[in-house]
């Protein structure tokens, strides 16, 4: 197969508190969105990347580099539906059999080697796969008190053994990822690409990623972001 990058950059970043969306915010010295194109343009394994962004937006002109990106001007009110409409955009120019590796465009740590850890990880697997990590934390449950219920509010451990945190990108053959979104029915449910293939009870590989691929999420993980841009990958 071929394998397509898909980055879903129609999102409004609420969470940020920013002026305008994050994935535009500059992060080591250049918005955000071009660090993921970038890692993209650099791997030889990638046929073409493709960026989803939302009819209105006004600034994606300005990032994309001079050769080897695509924008789809067809994002939606959800992640789900931006990739699903972009999905349909390319039907014909995207194989059914070839793969497509979905990027949030927050994820700015990106690099070539964890594009080719992933590829060579799925080794094109039927259920698809993507880069995740170990959970280290210790992790809590909490369960609010029901209606009338007095301080009854319930704490449990819920044990790390065999949990993992999703990273993207995460890959799936074109005809996979598009039946998966398209028969989803709980958008809330559905909080990544690989939630949806589960959905059909397909099992999508976990290959470890790396912490340097953070979600940018809240203001101080620029920061940390920017950290591990100035590392060596
Ligand atoms: O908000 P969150 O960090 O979960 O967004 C993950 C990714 O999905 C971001 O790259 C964002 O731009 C994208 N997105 C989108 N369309 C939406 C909402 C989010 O492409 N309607």
């Amino acid at each position: 197969p071929r394998y397509f990058a898909l980055i879903p950059a129609a999102g409004v970043g609420a969470r940020m508190a920013a002026d305008g969306p994050k994935q535009y915010l500059t992060v080591g010295g250049k918005p955000m969105l071009r660090h993921a194109l970038d890692a993209f343009l650099a791997s030889p394994l990638i046929a073409h990347t493709y960026v989803v962004v939302s009819p209105e937006d006004g600034q994606i002109a300005a990032v994309l580099p001079p050769a080897g990106v695509t924008a789809l001007r067809c994002g939606g009110a959800t992640r789900m539906d931006s990739v699903l409409n972009a999905l349909r955009a390319l039907q014909g120019q995207v194989g059914e059999n070839d793969m497509v590796l979905v990027h949030d465009a927050a994820r700015p740590g990106l690099t070539p080697a964890l594009i080719a850890k992933l590829i060579a990880g799925v080794a094109d697997d039927p259920a698809g796969g993507l880069l995740a990590l170990p959970v280290v934390d210790t992790v809590k449950r909490y369960t609010a008190a029901g209606a009338g219920g007095e301080g009854a509010a319930n704490v449990a451990t819920v044990p790390r053994d065999g949990l993992w945190l999703a990273q993207t990108p995460q890959m799936f053959s074109y005809a996979l990822l598009a039946r998966a979104l398209g028969a989803a029915t709980d958008a809330k449910a559905i909080t990544d690409d690989a939630s949806a293939v589960e959905a059909l009870g397909l099992s999508p590989r976990l290959v470890e990623g790396h912490p340097r691929n953070l979600k940018v999420t809240l203001p101080a993980d620029i920061r940390i972001a920017e950290m591990y841009l100035a590392a060596p990958q």
